[in-house]
């Protein structure tokens, strides 16, 4: 057992994938069993915990005044108008969004000391896919080498990771799932117009990732609030290439598959909704705002979420976290980016309450409460078990190799019905 794992709350894993149950600090070795009777005949209450958490961002930054170059704008309008300073740009053509997601991906299961193979369930949180399908969460499975894992991405814009972390809660209290990786991984440089002064100063690229396990600690996730009004659709799309509008020549030349968005009606609609629903998940979790120790909110702009969560909900600015001078907004990718960098400068500990709450194109909104209840302290990493973890990082890559390359192998040979045709014709003459 690790040092990490011997600090962490019992983890529960006696179901979907039939992984063994997990020990906690006290070295019992119990066999849980959520919200059933356990060995002793007592309910055994089961809890949605985040156990690791990690994030990455593309090597190359893009300041305000490098878009000064690019088009008409100026570094004093964006940061008085939204904070931000710079962004990460995915600019090598190697970092796309599932690319991004597994590295976050590794990250949260390192920081558990959780290996691939344990995880039932991936979501992937994205505005930017890979592709229509397959899901971007099918690319980051296979290349984490999670073989037991289901994998779905989940379309809610820039909500999705708070709609990912609720997904996650509701299959561990299921009892389906006891280990669920939720990624928000974004290549938004990809569908920004970059001859749009409106909209490509406001987005970066990046992606984060937490690893929700069943626990029969009381806390983690422990309420959560989903809304949608899409009354508002037509306020921040990329109008082309669905099916509503497939690529075409016209499309392509319109521009149609940039992000298009208005950007005053999303920003009243955002300092509305963040204060509502962080009263609402509050009120769920049976907290007031004085109880909340630290929001994070969706990192779009910083007027947003003055004007919600300072001016609205009062809640006082040394219990925001704010990073999006250095990342704009990474949509889905933005509250776990900005979860990571809080616990790295120690604003977070075991028994606070914390606020994830963010708002999107949909439009969506989300909320969660979250008790934290899991020590932030990293695993000590050795030798061995960084060779362990690299090891079975190239060997999830030769898996996938060897199984595309025996595919092809496959799909040399017709159809075994087009052998038994073939068969019966060259015998009867
Ligand atoms: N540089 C210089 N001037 C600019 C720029 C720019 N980059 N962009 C717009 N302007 C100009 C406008 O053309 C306008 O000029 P005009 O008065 O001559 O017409 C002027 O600045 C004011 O524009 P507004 O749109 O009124 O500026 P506002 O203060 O509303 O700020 C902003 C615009 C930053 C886009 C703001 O409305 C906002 O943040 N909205 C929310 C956007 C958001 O969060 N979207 C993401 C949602 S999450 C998701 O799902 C992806």
């Amino acid at each position: 057992m690790s040092e990490q794992q011997s600090q962490q709350p019992n983890i529960h894993a006696n179901g979907a994938s039939g992984n063994r149950h997990r020990t906690g600090s006290n070295g019992n070795s119990e066999q849980h069993s959520a919200g059933s009777t356990g060995p002793a005949g007592a309910f055994s209450p089961r809890f949605a915990q985040i156990v690791g958490w990690g994030y990455h961002v593309p090597e190359k930054v893009i300041t305000n005044f490098d878009l000064e170059q690019i088009v008409d704008t100026k570094d004093e309008w964006i940061r008085s108008r939204t904070g931000i300073e710079e962004r990460h740009v995915a600019a090598a053509p190697s970092e796309t969004s599932a690319t991004l997601g597994i590295l976050a991906g590794r990250a949260a299961l390192e920081m558990a000391d959780v290996t691939p193979s344990k995880v039932d369930l991936i979501i992937c949180a994205t505005s930017s896919p890979e592709h229509i399908f397959p899901s971007t969460a099918s690319i980051i499975q296979d290349g984490l080498g999670a073989s037991n894992a289901g994998a779905f991405d989940l379309s809610a814009a820039c909500s999705g990771f708070v709609y990912g972390l609720s997904m996650a809660r509701g299959h561990i209290l299921a009892g389906d799932a006891e280990y669920v990786l939720v990624i928000g991984a974004e290549t938004l440089s990809r569908i920004v117009d970059w001859t749009d002064r409106t909209t490509c100063v406001l987005f970066g690229d990046g992606s984060g990732a937490v690893l929700v396990a069943a626990s029969d600690v009381p806390g983690g996730i422990t309420a959560t609030v989903l809304g949608s009004d899409g009354s508002g659709a037509d306020l921040l799309t990329v109008p082309a290439g669905g099916s509503a509008m497939p690529a075409s020549l016209e499309t392509v030349s319109s521009g149609g598959h940039y992000i298009k968005m208005d950007g005053t009606a999303v920003f009243r609609f955002a300092t509305r909704v963040m204060a509502e629903a962080t009263r609402q998940v509050l009120g769920k979790a049976g907290l007031s705002v004085d109880d909340v120790d630290l929001v994070i909110p969706h990192q779009a702009n910083v007027r947003i979420i003055q004007n919600s969560v300072f001016k609205q909900l009062k809640i006082p600015e040394d219990k925001v976290f704010i990073n999006l001078q250095k990342y704009g907004n990474t949509s889905t990718a933005s509250i776990p980016i900005a979860l990571c960098e809080a616990i790295e400068a120690g604003k977070i500990k075991p028994g606070d309450n914390l606020v994830f709450v963010g708002f999107g194109a949909g439009l969506t909104w989300a909320a969660c409460a979250i008790k934290w209840s899991v020590p932030i302290a990293k695993p000590e990493e050795t030798w061995w078990r960084n060779t362990q973890r690299q090891a079975a990082y190239q060997a999830a890559a030769a898996r996938s190799m060897w199984k595309r390359a025996i595919r092809r192998v496959y799909s040399q040979f017709p159809a075994k019905s087009r052998w038994g045709e073939r068969k019966e014709e060259s015998e009867a003459g």
